[in-house]
């Protein structure tokens, strides 16, 4: 696990954005964290990073959108979802192989749905007012050098 801290929205997005760095077709990033945490501040992040024109806006009441980028961006948000049927009935498991970036805010309760490699970012407030403490974990092989190249990034985040 790396642990980042933030202090603005602004920063929040920096630090997806950084991670689009090192993004390989179909990579799953989850977002976690309580409501306002900033889970599409960091999602908004990634998609500038992956040179997405639109504007990112949290896919609550549609549970997913998708932007086109550098790659495509399938932003779930799994937030309003009751049964987790729902999520093998809008195709979960289709996008997650398709070759794009797929998001995924409130992800918590359909981790038996992921596929063996993901990124997991857990958002919680910091003690200042804008302060954000993010961790990363990486699961799967492929991404067994990423928490090393991200730690040394961290220690000199801001
Ligand atoms: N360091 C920070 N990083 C991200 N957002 C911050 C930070 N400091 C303050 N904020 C504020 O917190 C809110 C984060 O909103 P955002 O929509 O990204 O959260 P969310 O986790 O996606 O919420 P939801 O659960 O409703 O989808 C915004 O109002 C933003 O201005
Ligand atoms: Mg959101």
């Amino acid at each position: 696990m790396v642990v980042f801290k933030t202090n603005s929205p602004s920063s929040t997005q920096q630090l997806g954005k950084m991670l689009t760095n090192y993004l390989h077709d179909s990579d799953v990033i989850c977002l976690s964290g309580d409501l306002g945490s900033g889970k599409t501040a960091f999602a908004q992040g990634i998609a500038q990073g992956l040179k997405v024109v639109e504007p990112v806006t949290s896919p609550t009441y549609t549970v997913m959108n998708i932007y086109h980028g550098t790659k495509i961006v399938f932003h779930f948000d799994l937030y309003r979802l009751k049964y987790p049927q729902e999520l093998e009935d809008i195709g979960f498991a289709e996008y997650t192989n398709s070759g794009g970036i797929v998001l995924i805010e409130w992800p918590d309760n359909y981790v038996e749905y992921l596929p063996e490699e993901y990124i997991w970012v857990h958002i919680t407030p910091g003690s200042a007012e804008n302060e954000r403490i993010i961790r990363i974990t990486v699961h799967g092989s492929r991404y067994s050098s990423l928490e090393e190249e991200l730690s040394t990034i961290a220690d000199s985040w801001h």
